[in-house]
């Protein structure tokens, strides 16, 4: 279905064209005749399916430009998240010259009023930051008529129930209420029924509950081997752009100063570092700066980095609706994916209820030899020289190379070349890694219900939320183009890998073609 065909407003389909959609996805197609009807709507679809642009496209239509009010607001549960729904559905509004604020914490207060005060249409926002600002009497939402909840089952289990339920007691009850996610365990969708009114449920179905477009590995080792065991796996499979997900924040710290000493481009991030590093980090990835994030589950949600290829669970997630966050950060907007699950041993039967949620079967890799690490290295270099043969600009070292063709093989020269730019696994710099506990052994997930803020990740990273907000809740407590992908059955091959792959709906997105 063309936009075309929603009754939506000339200037916003002018938005929509230069973001370069033109199919609508299905849970667009389904849900946005639905809110531009008024209804209430709990839409449920796979990670990367446009959900952002299924509620704030509605949202933006309903709004008046000439009121000088906030008509519409969006709840996040993080402050990278907020940032970026304000990013998408400030493009999608432009052309009807929407103002849209963002207010999350670990940012200068004075400056979100100076914001607030300009008079914005639409506030996208984290929960603990929101309610500061009701309390300090610079955001009023008695205008506001279209509420959205994004990642509305992270919000819950997050424990921000009751400052959810602080926010919406100050929305007009006559409002429209709309929920998204991609994971909407039972128990969390009747709260949020709650706060609706008779809710359509649209939930797009799918085979599975992860993005089709992800292949979806596990590799089975103990801890102490992980790390190497996923330095050779970068090398077999050269992922171009990717995230590594580490259980604790000790845990991305080590991971991520490992990485940088065995050469890679890598940095952190979880709810420990200062809002601006946070930032900073997550822009030099989406700028290609850095090839690899790695990150608590801060990062998980709602994220849109273009490009990711592959995301490691360097530790499996204790939640399975985590999961299917974490990897949804690839195979979005029609692209393919990759992911891979390291499990211990005996954390093997949280592989199993993950996969009866996303009712997928993970695909057992075999880990890697040092002679099939070895190999990626070398194909890898081999990219590099062609590239830098390419690039030419020899000139001035031709005297010298003749000295040198007259002394040694051909052959000793390239070897000692290959030597020069690819890394040998079997001298890697050595890295330790803290051991991890592994999850409690013979207990699965309890994720149902869990609407109280004294669960296990908030324990984890319990700054996910930063300071402001862990005050309030005091009471609880390489890469060339990738190449070397793998058969089924664990044998790697080299292959050139590109994430472009068959999908099951088409989406056209002009700007990256
Ligand atoms: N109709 C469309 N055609 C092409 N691209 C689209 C379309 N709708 C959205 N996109 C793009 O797809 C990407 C993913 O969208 P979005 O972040 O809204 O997904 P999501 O469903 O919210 O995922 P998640 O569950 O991870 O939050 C974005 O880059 C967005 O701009
Ligand atoms: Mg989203």
């Amino acid at each position: 279905m063309k936009f075309k065909e929603f009754k939506l407003s000339k200037e916003l389909l002018a938005s929509v064209e230069r973001s370069g959609f033109e199919e609508a996805t299905p849970i667009q197609e389904a849900t946005i005749p639905l809110a531009l009807a008024g209804k209430d709507v709990i839409g449920q679809a796979q990670t990367g399916t446009g959900k952002t642009a299924a509620f704030g496209l509605p949202m933006l239509e309903k709004i008046d430009v000439n009121k000088k009010e906030i008509q519409g607001l969006v709840i996040a549960p993080t402050r990278e998240l907020a940032i970026q729904n304000q990013e998408e559905i400030f493009r999608l509004g432009k052309d009807k010259k929407i103002k849209v604020a963002a207010v999350y914490g670990g940012a200068d207060i004075g400056r979100q009023i100076r914001q607030l005060k300009g008079n914005p249409h639409i506030v996208v926002g984290t929960p603990g930051r929101m309610l500061d600002h009701i309390k300090r009497h610079t955001l009023k939402l008695n205008t506001v008529e279209t509420l959205v909840l994004d990642e509305a089952d992270e919000m819950l289990n997050m424990g921000f129930l009751e400052d959810i339920e602080a926010i919406i007691s100050k929305v007009p009850e006559q409002r429209q209420t709309l929920l998204f996610s991609a994971t909407m365990p039972t128990a969390i969708k009747n709260i949020g029924v709650k706060f609706m009114k008779n809710p359509e449920q649209v939930k797009i179905k799918a085979k599975g509950m992860t993005a089709e477009l992800i292949d979806q590995y596990y590799v089975r080792t103990k801890d102490y081997e992980k790390f190497d065991v996923m330095t050779r796996l970068f090398d077999v499979q050269s992922p171009e752009l990717a995230i590594v997900f580490g259980r604790t924040k000790r845990r991305v710290d080590e991971l991520s100063r490992g990485l940088e000493a065995r050469g890679y481009k890598a940095e952190g991030i979880h709810g420990d570092l200062s809002q601006q590093k946070r930032l900073s980090v997550l822009r030099s990835f989406k700028k290609g700066d850095l090839d690899i994030l790695v990150a608590t589950d801060v990062a998980a949600r709602g994220l849109d980095i273009s490009g990711v290829t592959h995301v490691y669970n360097y530790d499996i997630p204790q939640d399975p609706e985590s999961y299917v966050h974490r990897i949804g950060r690839t195979g979005r907007a029609g692209k393919g994916g990759m992911s891979v699950t390291f499990v211990t041993p005996n954390e093997m039967n949280y592989l199993r209820v993950i996969e009866d949620l996303t009712k997928k079967r993970m695909t057992p890799l075999r880990p890697p030899t040092e002679k099939e690490a070895f190999k990626g290295q070398l194909g890898a270099a081999m990219d590099i020289i062609d590239e830098k043969m390419a690039a030419n600009g020899f000139d001035k070292y031709l005297q010298g190379a003749d000295e040198l063709v007259e002394h040694y093989s051909a052959q000793d020269l390239a070897a000692l070349l290959l030597k020069t730019v690819a890394k040998d696994p079997a001298d890697l710099v050595p890295v330790k890694i803290t051991p991890e506990r592994p999850l409690p052994r013979g207990k699965s997930f309890n994720n149902k219900g869990k609407n109280h803020r004294n669960n296990s990740r908030n324990r984890r990273d319990n700054n996910y939320r930063g300071r402001d907000d862990r005050r309030r809740n005091k009471k609880d407590g390489n890469f060339s183009k990738g190449k070397g992908s793998y058969k089924k059955d664990g044998q790697y091959k080299n292959k050139r890998r590109s994430n472009d792959k068959k999908h099951d709906f088409v989406i056209h997105n002009k700007k990256e073609q």
